[in-house]
């Protein structure tokens, strides 16, 4: 199969999210194509799937990835896709944050006239020695609130990549049965 992967990121963990998924489908024969949304990813006319993933940055993903989704929303709807959601609400497992993700990604999927076959929220990562001085402090707030991580000399991933995995190979399982017999 050719499978189309455009993501967005911010810190670069949806980038590794979007490469393990890559990885993981090229082994198994797929022909995957990646792209970041902001280096002019090609269209998915030429492929027979595509999967866009996100990161949520203050309640919203990122722009590059919206405006790839708008402008190319008539062709991915008209063939298996799915919208990844990067983000950390849904590390906690709490119900109100993984309702409050979930609604989020659906509005991003709908503002772009979107209709992903499948949307799943990932949990990311919490990247304290990558980010600045003032966005360590914030996020290490953020986190204490929340009851994660706050030990800000180290990065955290809370990513399951079994779970990616599963995503990836149900994903294209559904799409070879929903493939035309010749
Ligand atoms: C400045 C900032 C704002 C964030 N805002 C949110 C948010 O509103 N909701 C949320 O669930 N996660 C939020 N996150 C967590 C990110 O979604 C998470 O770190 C994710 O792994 C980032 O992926 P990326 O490296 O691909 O950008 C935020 C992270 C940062 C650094």
């Amino acid at each position: 199969m050719k499978l189309l992967i455009v993501y967005g990121t911010t810190e670069g963990h949806t980038r590794k999210i979007a490469r393990f998924i890559e990885d993981h489908l090229q082994a198994q024969g797929h022909a995957v194509s990646i792209s970041d949304a902001t280096d002019e990813p090609p269209a998915p006319v030429s492929f027979d799937a595509a999967i866009l993933a996100g990161s949520v940055h203050m309640q919203r993903h990122q722009n590059a990835l919206a405006h790839y989704a708008k402008a190319y929303a008539a062709e991915l709807n008209a063939m298996p896709s799915a919208f990844l959601s990067v983000s950390l609400g849904v590390a906690s497992g709490d119900e109100a944050l993984m309702h409050e993700a979930m609604l989020n990604a659906t509005a991003f999927a709908r503002e772009a006239g979107w209709a992903p076959h499948r949307i799943v929220l990932v949990a990311g990562a919490l990247k304290y020695l990558e980010y600045d001085f003032l966005k360590r402090m914030i996020m290490r707030m953020i986190a204490k609130k929340e009851g994660r991580d706050t030990n800000t000399t180290k990065d955290y991933e809370y990513t399951d990549w079994d779970a990616v995995r599963s995503f990836s190979d149900e994903f294209v399982a559904v799409k070879a049965k929903t493939a035309p017999i010749k």
